[in-house]
């Protein structure tokens, strides 16, 4: 049901972001702000920040931000109106529910009809189960044959759809339920002569829960496979507005509180394996349920733990859908490993053949993470034939590229190199090819253009003869201009008394107050029309974002802003120079400020030179003073440059 709109804006009013963030990141106060480690991206530095004053959350590594429902729908992986009742329910705010337009009433209704036609049919399968002659002979007695115990039969509510055509139909009928409605939730079948018939008499039923308990569907499964017939072995509900396959695991309900306590969680194909493995009292599995694994299961596991194993069953097809479900994890930021059967297995039968404790034991001795896992599945077909070893590489290779956190890539290019006894360089060389094709490809530009020799030689070493000195860092500046020139950034200065006080400014002020004190400016002339409107606005009180820039009138402007935002930008990207950042300190401020005085560095280096060689050949003695003169001024510039970054480096 919708909320109406000045209950959103009161809920989202009385939410303090850093109350809302409190609960799911440890922050500390940090002058106006808090900081915290980033729940979105993994690292060691605390790059996100909230801000009570615009209450509002974000993070310098990763560009997540946002307010408090932004934050609990990306952490929780939850809709805009789940956050916004998750928010109302915790500042009491009391939610009442507008008039519904009547199509909004129909298709209310039509969900609260299918919740509820799905809980009668529930009982009724259930009832019929325990409760009549055919239940107990035929279906309480297949669940028996096949090892199942009482609790776990009543846990998950099984149960048997009798065998008579019209028993459930019938049934419903008589309580109400229209044929036609029955038909669309996929419990009965209409005959050519407009009878309609149970789909599932006869077999077995698995009612599948979503998150909160309710039934949303059905699985049920025939007794007896007979290869004449060529019955489908289980049939399922059909997708409906409470059913999406693709959004379904199967068992999650009674998995969710297992999986946070191990904080992984057991991914398996059936329904019976994960009934097996419940019945092992191992209760963090779920099952895809036959369809391959989707992006949206992967992020309702998500929300309880980053940790996935996959036990499939151990035969070819098992472990080729191991081997995709592997990249669309690892694609999420998640981890994966795998445990392969023995072929002859499925996780049900090989929990019936053995003791809780041996397949406890099987399961830690042989999952694999997926580096291992698919190096040496492919090595085995490969042997010693040196053509398809490299396409083996190029196969692992492309998986590590999947992953998005470069830390997390450098591990695996380690562990694949002593895998695949290859040095560690060769297979780094691969990756770099495969990302800067992928970067190229989502700015729209052919990987083929891309020429191999620019992969490892960094394009900025080749080119900086022709540009002019300081390019890249002139490109550095105005970017971090469009990124965070409005935002805020401290730090403590002596003040004439000597005490030490908080000095807070934009980062555009601090980019242009720099550089200009020390008379310098961008050589190029668009870089130049950016730091422009920056000193203007430097004197209001609003400061043009990345935005103002990519939507400009002036083309050469959006361009430029275009250019510069579309390559990712890691404000810790600076740690590879060496640098060491405590966790307390700021980030953004370290991160200008150096990128001020490696330009500087680079500008003043240069006039210095060019001072040096007009001065060879100057012969009148008075010049050659002005121009000693001035070269001492910028030799000067340099040791204090020199100095602050060596401050910048060494904090
Ligand atoms: N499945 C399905 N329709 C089929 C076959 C399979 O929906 N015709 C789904 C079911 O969710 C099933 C899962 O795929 O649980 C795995 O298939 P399979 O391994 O064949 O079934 P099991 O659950 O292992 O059933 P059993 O042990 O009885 O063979
Ligand atoms: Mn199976």
């Amino acid at each position: 049901m919708p909320i109406p709109r000045e209950t959103v804006e009161q809920i989202l009013q009385a939410a303090r972001i850093e109350e809302v963030v409190g609960e799911f990141v440890t922050l500390k106060k940090r002058g106006a702000n808090l900081i915290g480690l980033c729940p979105f991206h993994n690292e060691k530095t605390g790059s996100f920040n909230v801000n009570p004053a615009r209450n509002i959350f974000k993070c310098f590594g990763c560009g997540k931000a946002g307010d408090s429902a932004k934050f609990l729908m990306e952490h929780e992986h939850i809709t805009y109106p789940e956050a916004l009742r998750y928010l109302a329910k915790k500042y009491n705010i009391q939610i009442e529910e507008k008039e519904l337009t009547p199509e909004e009433r129909m298709a209310q209704t039509e969900r609260e009809k299918m919740f509820n036609i799905n809980a009668f049919a529930d009982k009724f399968f259930v009832d019929t189960l325990w409760n009549t002659d055919e239940g107990k002979s035929v279906g309480l007695a297949y669940f028996r044959e096949r090892g199942y115990l009482n609790p776990i039969i009543e846990k998950f509510h099984l149960g048997y759809s009798p065998s008579k055509w019209e028993a459930f139909i019938e049934y419903a009928k008589q309580n109400g339920y229209d044929p036609a409605f029955l038909e669309k939730v996929g419990f009965c079948i209409q005959r050519q002569n407009g009878d309609y018939y149970d789909r599932y008499h006869g077999r077995v039923m698995f009612p599948i829960h979503n998150l909160t308990g309710k039934v949303i569907g059905f699985g049920g499964r025939i007794l007896n496979a007979d290869p004449e017939k060529k019955l489908a072995k289980y049939q399922n509900s059909p997708e409906s507005e409470i059913y999406q396959k693709k959004e379904t695991l199967y068992g999650i309900y009674f998995a969710k509180g297992a999986i946070v306590n191990h904080d992984e969680c057991i991914l398996v194909e059936g329904y019976f394996d994960v009934l097996r493995m419940h019945q092992l009292g191992i209760e963090n599995v779920v099952a895809s349920s036959g369809t391959s694994l989707t992006t949206e299961q992967i992020r309702l596991i998500k929300r309880y733990t980053k940790n996935i194993t996959i036990l499939y069953d151990g035969d070819e097809a098992g472990i080729h859908a191991a081997l995709r479900g592997t990249d669309m994890i690892l694609a999420e930021g998640m981890n994966v490993r795998v445990v392969v059967l023995p072929p002859e297995h499925d996780p049900d039968s090989f929990g019936k053949a053995y003791p809780t404790e041996e397949v406890v034991r099987y399961l830690s001795a042989n999952a694999k993470d997926f580096i291992r896992f698919k190096t040496e599945l492919l090595l085995k077909d490969a042997a010693n034939d040196p053509i398809k070893k490299a396409q083996v590489v190029r196969t692992v290779v492309e998986t590590i590229a999947v992953v998005p956190d470069s830390i997390f890539r450098i591990a695996y290019v380690k562990e694949a190199a002593l895998l695949l006894d290859m040095p560690e360089e060769t297979l780094m060389v691969e990756l770099n090819k495969l990302l800067r094709a992928q970067f190229k490809k989502s700015l729209g530009v052919e990987a083929e253009a891309i020429p191999d020799d620019t992969v490892v030689a960094p394009k900025q070493e080749q080119e900086e003869e022709t540009l002019p000195p300081g390019y890249y860092q002139e490109r550095e500046l105005v970017k971090m201009l469009l990124l965070y020139g409005s935002e805020p950034v401290s730090r403590v200065v002596k003040d004439e008394a000597d005490q030490e006080v908080e000095e807070t400014m934009p980062v555009a002020q601090m980019i242009v107050d720099d550089l200009l004190n020390d008379g310098i400016v961008f050589s190029d002339p668009v870089n130049r029309k950016v730091f422009d409107i920056y000193d203007q606005a430097l004197n209001t009180d609003h400061l043009p974002d990345d935005q103002y820039f990519i939507s400009n009138e002036d083309e050469s402007l959006s361009q430029l802003a275009i250019d510069l935002l579309s390559s990712p930008y890691k404000l810790d990207q600076w740690e590879k120079h060496g640098i060491f950042v405590k966790t307390e300190q700021d980030v953004l401020y370290a991160t200008v400020k150096y990128a001020i005085l490696r330009y500087k560095d680079l500008i003043i280096d240069a006039r210095r030179k060019t001072i040096q060689d007009n001065l060879k050949m100057e012969t009148d003695l008075d010049n050659q003073l002005i121009l000693m003169k001035e070269k001492k001024r910028w030799d000067d510039l340099r040791v204090q440059i020199n100095k602050e970054l060596g401050i910048v480096i060494t904090k």
